[in-house]
């Protein structure tokens, strides 16, 4: 029977008349909405923000890989954005991609048991669901897949489900949502079959791996990775200030090994919905299960947590080398979202350094081109344009995000004095100091 099944949804996902309900239209939901749109699938976005579905209902789009022609012409092909539950009825693919944020330090997992509330109520036999929220392992098992079978329905011998972890990299322009290898796991064998199935029409590859806790595990390890090592070289730029030593040229000249080496460069700390979050969820669950702490992680959130403050002390250092205080200083942030080329700003460090020079009494100003100028920033900072009068009028400009747009030679021209976080003016003539 279970054969059966399987049968009939594959055929439904070769035909394109499986309907798709998307849950979460954010930076990962849209990108696949879209996706499965495009390949002529039936998509329903489910949305809970109702500014979010005004916004797609009107062809707009929030989310910095998906353009607004996308949207337009998703919506051509009959494309749905919704926040009424009721619009999930009769569907064939289920993917739910919430947000999995830490609450004072523990993981809160409400919004997926949310979302599986509202799939739960419209799964039929013969349907399949998968969770991409990142997450720790044994989430699908022990928290969606009972959640779903609530309705009366047993995963692997009714329904089909599955995890696959996003790996999008918003903002990178050479590996999109298409081209970047996709891990796929299932509860089952047949439930794996399902999603390999569904996600190799979406992407160029797909990488299956044995169980859900294992795929669950891999975007963790990838973010943990990144963490640590981001750690390493943010700590090492500290001490190699006070050893003499040129941080940018070793990390350079050590990049030019062939093998067992991976470039990371230093920064103002780090942001975004990954890196600060991630690598925590993995740290509770060890301590959870294991009983032990996990202190890669627990040193890498402090060095990091520590980096824009470090900023700050820097910031202040420069001025007083220029008989200037921190009070009443006129500085100007550039880049406020987390990384190059989004205009995500969750849990940017600039944000960080922004309030710290607030509360110093600062005068601060921020300019980045990629976050709307209405955007609900905080702290709040008065926007402006990153052009000779701001540059000259300001006492430092800080570079924190080393966008590809910034004009990199006014800031050498212009600028009184320079704070560059992330070693973009090291190839140029400029007053100032990098990180
Ligand atoms: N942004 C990234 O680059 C990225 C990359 C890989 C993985 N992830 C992970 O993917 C998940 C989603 O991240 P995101 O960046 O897309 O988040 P997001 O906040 O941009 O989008 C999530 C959306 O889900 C909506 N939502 C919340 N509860 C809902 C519910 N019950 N029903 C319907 N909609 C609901 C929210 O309103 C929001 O619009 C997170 O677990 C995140 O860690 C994100």
């Amino acid at each position: 029977m279970t054969d059966e099944l399987l049968g009939d949804l594959l055929a439904r996902l070769s035909d394109r008349t499986a309907k798709v309900v998307v849950v979460g239209q954010g930076y990962v939901g849209l990108s696949i909405a879209i996706r499965a749109s495009e390949l002529g699938f039936r998509v329903v976005g489910y949305e809970t923000d109702l500014d979010r579905v005004h916004a797609l209902r009107e062809g707009r789009s929030f989310v910095d890989d998906v353009s607004g022609d996308q949207v337009r012409m998703a919506l051509e092909s009959g494309y749905w954005a919704t926040n009424d539950p009721l619009d999930l009825r009769a569907f064939d693919v289920a993917v739910i991609t919430v947000p999995t944020p830490l609450r004072d330090g523990v993981p809160d997992l409400s919004f997926i048991e949310s979302a599986a509330r509202d799939v739960a109520q419209w799964l039929q036999r013969g349907s399949l669901v998968t969770l991409e929220s990142t997450t720790y392992p044994g989430t699908t098992e022990e928290l969606l897949r009972p959640s779903l079978e609530t309705a009366g329905l047993k995963a692997g011998e009714d329904f089909f489900l599955g995890y696959s972890p996003e790996r999008i990299d918003p903002g990178n322009g050479a590996f999109t949502f298409l081209n970047t290898p996709k891990v796929v796991s299932g509860s089952d064998e047949r439930s794996l079959r399902a999603v390999e199935t569904f996600y190799g029409m979406l992407v160029e590859k797909t990488v299956p791996v044995g169980s859900t806790g294992e795929a669950e595990l891999v975007k963790l390890l990838e973010n943990t990775f990144r963490h640590v090592n981001v750690a390493l070289v943010n700590e090492l730029a500290v001490f190699a200030r006070d050893l003499g030593v040129d941080i940018w040229s070793a990390i350079e000249a050590a990049t030019t090994k062939p093998f067992g080496y991976l470039q990371f460069t230093p920064g103002p700390g780090v942001g975004g919905h990954c890196l600060p979050i991630d690598p925590s969820y993995l740290a509770w669950r060890v301590e959870r299960r294991v009983g032990h702490r996990f202190q890669f992680v627990e040193l890498a959130n402090d060095v990091n947590r520590r980096m824009p403050e470090y900023v700050v002390s820097r910031i202040a250092n420069l001025l007083n080398d220029e008989s200037k205080s921190v009070r009443g200083a006129r500085i100007l942030l550039l880049g406020l979202a987390y990384k190059p080329g989004t205009s995500d700003w969750r849990e940017s460090p600039s944000m960080v350094v922004a309030r710290h020079l607030l509360s110093l009494g600062a005068d601060v100003r921020g300019h980045d081109a990629h976050i709307p100028v209405d955007a609900d920033l905080a702290p709040p900072l008065p926007r402006v344009s990153c052009d000779r009068s701001e540059l000259e009028a300001a006492d430092l400009t800080v570079i924190l995000v080393d966008h590809d747009d910034l004009p990199y030679d006014e800031i050498c021209e212009h600028a009184a004095l320079v704070f560059d976080t992330k070693g973009c003016m090291r190839e140029r003539a400029f007053r100032g100091e990098l990180l």
